[in-house]
């Protein structure tokens, strides 16, 4: 089925998912779609003529979009659309600074899609990212498995590169996971994390395994600090590409995305970083896994504490 995917957002985030996207060669059509004037268009020139070297057919189409809603005509009959629109962070801010500055550029930008795209998969990773991800699903009226948000994926990958460079193991051998929020209650969950199978506990004390976790849960900052200017992308656009081929070779996988849960783990009605099995209408369903008593009591502590957010974006 895969046919047209489109990237809302043109910074590097959005331009490298949409690079990674086209490199698949899964999709007819990738677009790519920014505010400044010929930014979209200028990347998608220089994508297209990376074709002949990277072998792919895929086509990326750049267009500038207006704050009165002009240029979206280029999203319509979008399969997926990946919303990475709004700012980064700079040193010192957390992700939650981001959220009244971004909550309007999401809310303008959702409104545009359901108008132009109204079937479609929506990916979210704009920050704060369990809020914008709620924000999108009101502010589109899609129903809640359309509308998913992208950061488990992520926060798992640096948990698993941060435990293989440790413990010098190949990073295939790794499995971690992550629960929770992408935020300060990310929850990572070192009972579902092995080495060749083996159980993480087995082979790195307690205190080792906590210090990667911390540095799991800071793991965008850390990169901001470094950079001085924007956030991460190469890891994040990897996680948000990954998630759209799911939903379009309608895969079935299972990852780590904040889904709409309600009833899961006995929570109600929040967005929440959980595995979820991912397919052509977005989340098939969640999927609990067992968690320690500790683990579970993290988890409900990141839903409340997403929630009372949550609430909140609805009036920004
Ligand atoms: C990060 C940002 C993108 O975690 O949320 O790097």
């Amino acid at each position: 089925m895969p046919g047209k995917v489109t990237v809302v957002g043109a910074g590097f985030y959005g331009s490298t998912t949409a690079m990674r996207l086209a490199e698949y060669d899964i999709f007819d059509e990738v677009v790519l779609t920014d505010i400044v004037e010929g930014k979209a268009e200028g990347l998608a020139l220089d994508m297209n003529q990376s074709r002949p070297v990277e072998g792919f057919e895929t086509k990326v189409v750049g267009q500038t979009t207006g704050l009165d809603g002009s240029g979206y005509e280029a999203i319509a009959g979008s399969d997926i659309v990946v919303i990475t629109a709004g700012l980064p962070r700079k040193p010192g801010m957390s992700r939650m600074d981001l959220i009244e500055t971004n909550a309007k550029i999401v809310r303008q930008v959702a409104e545009n899609v359901a108008k132009h795209a109204p079937n479609a998969v929506v990916i979210v990773v704009s920050n704060p990212l369990d809020e914008m991800t709620a924000l999108t699903q009101i502010a589109t009226g899609f129903p809640h498995n359309r509308v998913i948000g992208q950061a488990g994926m992520l926060d798992t990958a640096r948990f698993s590169h941060f435990v293989a460079e440790r413990l010098g193991k190949p990073i295939a051998s790794v499995q971690t996971l992550t629960l929770g929020s992408h935020g300060d209650t990310m929850v990572p969950v070192p009972s579902r994390c092995t080495v060749d199978g083996q159980p993480l506990a087995d082979l790195m004390p307690s205190a080792e395994i906590e210090e990667l976790v911390v540095r799991t849960r800071n793991g965008g900052a850390e990169v901001v600090a470094l950079l001085k200017t924007g956030s991460a992308y190469y890891a994040p656009s990897a996680a948000a590409a990954r998630m759209a081929k799911a939903v379009a070779e309608d895969s079935g996988d299972v990852m780590p995305v904040c889904a709409w849960v309600d009833g899961e783990y006995g929570i109600e009605g929040v967005y929440l970083g959980v595995e979820a099995e991912i397919g052509r209408e977005g989340v098939r369903k969640v999927v609990e896994t067992d968690l320690t008593e500790s683990e579970l009591e993290g988890l409900k502590e990141a839903a409340e504490a997403v929630r009372a957010k949550q609430a909140d974006v609805q009036d920004l």
